[in-house]
């Protein structure tokens, strides 16, 4: 099978480019990738010698370039993970959020009918919303973004279905809970607050530190898909997660027993605006494809930190490359302001 992953050099896509490399070595895998600040070749560092691999460097939105990659490859199945994927940074400049990930996902969808090829689609359990304390989110749960990142998860969600639904066209999405594990760009919470910790810095706990989110190993969304890529029915969406959440507390307590640091790098900062308070799925469409998580939440955590301890080579030049720019608009007034 000839498979177009977009986003491939993201860290997603690259732990899934990694596996499925490994588990599917027949395949021929190309990644369609911009190269944005959190896309990196060296993710996959150690496989571009492989002949199974190729790189192609575009922008999903453009579609000369989309249609005629699909053309030459004789691609049977795109995999888009490609996305502007930081809450954060979708409060700090969303419109790029619309760019890629409403359009973007659109145009993938077009080539897709055009050339009759299966797309499956990458989506989030932002897409949901925030969830009450007694709900776990099922598939067929309406979708109530609240932020403009989660908002344009759900309406590239809306189209993927949409096309299927008036094309008839072969799709299947996955809707991933937060993920943790090698090579994540150090904004999001879990390899920031490990590298910090590292550094001897404060972590930045948003407001109360009481949000709830269900932490799963990268590793387990990559055999998730891969079920659903072999198993699930077309035109079905499935929950990828552990189906257990824990607050952003008890992950920072595991970041820092981890690597051995006391509790006092602990600050509370101003919250982020309409933080969601809890995300939490329902995964029994899943298990029911033969599907089992191999790590549990903490455990999940805890290998990520060890990973980022290991990996300093990885994520040092990031921290003090481009990074640093973000982290001062971000942090800077944060740190120096409201402490918890
Ligand atoms: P990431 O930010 O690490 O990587 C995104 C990748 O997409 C990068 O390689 C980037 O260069 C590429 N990209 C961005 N814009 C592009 C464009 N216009 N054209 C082509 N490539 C482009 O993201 P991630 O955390 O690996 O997330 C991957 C997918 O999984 C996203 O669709 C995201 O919404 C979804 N997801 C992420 C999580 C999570 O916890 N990280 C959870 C659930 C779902
Ligand atoms: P993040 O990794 O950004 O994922 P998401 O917001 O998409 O769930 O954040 C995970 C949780 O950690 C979320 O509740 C926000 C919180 N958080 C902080 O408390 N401080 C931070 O500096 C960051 C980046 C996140």
């Amino acid at each position: 099978m000839n498979l177009l992953v977009t986003g491939g050099c993201g860290f997603i896509g690259s732990n899934f480019v990694r596996y499925w490399l490994e588990h599917h070595p027949e395949d021929q895998v190309l990644v369609y990738d911009k190269l944005t600040y959190a896309g990196r070749r060296e993710n996959l560092a150690d496989l571009w010698e492989d002949p199974q691999l190729s790189l192609v460097v575009g922008d999903i939105g453009d579609q000369a370039l989309v249609r005629q990659t699909c053309l030459t490859q004789a691609t049977d199945l795109i995999v888009n993970f490609a996305a502007e994927t930081h809450v954060d940074q979708s409060i700090l400049g969303p419109l790029v959020f619309t760019d890629t990930n409403i359009r973007g996902t659109h145009v993938l969808l077009e080539v897709a009918r055009e050339l009759g090829i299966r797309l499956h689609h990458i989506s989030t359990d932002e897409v949901y919303g925030h969830i009450r304390d007694d709900h776990q989110s099922v598939e067929t749960d309406e979708l109530a973004p609240r932020s403009p990142y989660a908002a344009s998860k759900a309406a590239a969600d809306q189209l993927v279905q949409a096309y299927a639904i008036t094309y008839g066209i072969p799709v299947t999405i996955t809707r991933g809970a937060n993920n943790v594990g090698p090579y994540q760009y150090p904004e999001k919470a879990v390899p920031l607050f490990s590298t910090n910790a590292i550094l001897g810095e404060p972590l930045p706990v948003y407001g109360d530190g009481q949000q709830m989110r269900d932490y799963a190993h990268v590793y387990d969304h990559c055999t998730g898909i891969e079920a659903v890529l072999l198993r699930g029915e077309i035109g079905q969406v499935y929950n990828v997660g552990t189906g257990r959440e824990m607050t952003n507390l008890e992950m920072v307590d595991i970041v820092l027993q981890t690597l051995g640091k006391e509790q006092s790098l602990i600050r509370h900062v101003l919250d982020r605006p309409g933080h969601d308070r809890r995300y939490s799925m329902n995964v029994d469409k899943l298990r029911a494809l033969g599907w089992e998580p191999r790590y549990e939440p903490r455990q999940a955590v805890a290998e990520a930190v060890r990973w980022y301890q290991d990996n300093q080579d990885w994520w040092a030049p990031i921290r003090s490359g481009e990074f640093r720019d973000y982290y001062e608009k971000q942090y800077a007034e944060r740190l120096a302001g409201l402490q918890g």
